[in-house]
């Protein structure tokens, strides 16, 4: 019996951003199967009961390879990596071989399938300090950390594998991911956290006690970081456009995935005092080795050729949603994992 091939697998996809782009590819009728190997990610992020979700890792070629046999897959969805840049700077080798070699791993075994569509979650850091505001895909990418540089090796492995066997790719760079679904069944959920929105929500709940703000003279207005947040159901919009794209015979593509709207360390403050209606409690210190003064994309690429722009730009949209998630009974932890690791 021959399987259609209408499945997609989609890797890292327990975890923030892939859960959120799981449910609406689910939501909209598409058959998921995830991979995951929980090691960062939450069994219960994934909701809708027709997901399997398979813990396991991107780099076990035996796996993956029962999977094509199994669902004979149309396009692979890789979120999967390790993310912590502080960490990739003092431990690379993790970063090269999670980030750089498993994904070679599931390549190999895609072409041996003949699997031929690849959306890869890359990354603003792979510009590294712009040369020129706002970021466009012609600016140089020159990262600055392993993390980035562990991405921008994939974006250029998937080039040559564009070029050699006809793998067509698109690699979304995203900016800062934010918020979570409004209906707060599934959010953000990183431990540790170093995301700035969280980590302000949870300086508010007392979760830590109080939020450090590194460097207060930038070249910016208010002399605070400013950086580009972006919605992750508009990033989960953005893939299921990219997969479109690719099914329907696109070419491979790069692109920016950001509001356009700068967005700085003071404002985020003010934003979430206003939604919360507390004091954030705040520590001014120097600023942190490696900090880009201001990152901004300019998303005009993304709307060209998948149609996509982002449809919440206001910061508030992006901290209610995520204030709804932390401050509900769980808030914004999962449980525990039913399955292990
Ligand atoms: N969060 C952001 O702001 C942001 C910005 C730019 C790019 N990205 C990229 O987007 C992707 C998703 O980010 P996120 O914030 O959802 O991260 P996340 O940690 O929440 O999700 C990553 C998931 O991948 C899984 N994973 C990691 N290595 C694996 C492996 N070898 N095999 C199987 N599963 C593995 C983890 O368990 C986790 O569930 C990552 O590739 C990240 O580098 C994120």
């Amino acid at each position: 019996m021959t399987i259609p091939n209408t499945a997609i697998l989609v890797t890292g996809g327990a975890g923030y951003i892939g859960s959120h782009t799981v449910r609406l590819l689910a939501g909209l009728g598409r058959k998921v199967v995830v991979l995951d190997s929980l090691v960062f990610g939450h069994d219960r992020a994934i909701i809708d009961p027709d997901v399997e979700l398979v813990v396991g890792d991107v780099g076990d070629q035996d796996l993956v390879r029962s999977l094509f046999k199994k669902h004979n897959f149309a396009a692979v969805v890789h979120f999967a990596a390790y993310a912590y840049v502080g960490e990739s700077v003092t431990n690379p080798l993790k970063y090269y071989q999670n980030n750089t070699a498993e994904p070679i791993k599931l390549l190999q075994v895609m072409q041996e399938c003949g699997c031929k569509v690849f959306v890869f979650s890359s990354t603003c850091a792979t510009y590294g300090v712009p040369d020129k505001l706002p970021i466009t895909e012609a600016n140089q990418q020159n990262p600055i950390n392993p993390y980035g540089q562990s991405k921008l090796m994939v974006e250029k492995i998937l080039s040559d594998c564009d070029n050699a066997w006809g793998l067509r790719s698109a690699c979304l760079r995203y900016f800062n991911a934010s918020g979570c679904s409004p209906d707060g069944k599934i959010g953000e959920d990183h431990n540790p956290e170093t995301h700035l929105i969280p980590r302000v929500l949870m300086a508010v709940t007392g979760e830590i006690e109080y939020l450090e703000v590194f460097g207060t003279d930038y070249d910016t207005p208010d002399g605070t970081c400013i950086r580009d947040y972006i919605h992750v159901e508009d990033l989960a919009d953005a893939h299921i456009r990219a997969l479109d794209h690719l099914s329907a015979g696109g070419e491979s593509l790069r692109c920016n995935l950001g509001t356009g709207v700068g967005v700085s360390v003071k404002e985020i403050i003010s934003a979430v005092e206003e939604i919360t209606g507390k004091t954030v409690p705040v520590k001014y210190g120097p600023r942190r080795a490696g900090d880009p003064a201001s990152l901004v994309a300019d998303p005009a690429l993304a709307k060209e050729l998948l149609g996509w722009v982002a449809s919440r730009k206001n910061i508030r949209d992006m901290v209610g949603p995520a204030w709804t998630w932390m401050s509900a009974p769980n808030r914004g932890r999962y449980p525990p994992n039913l399955i292990s690791a």
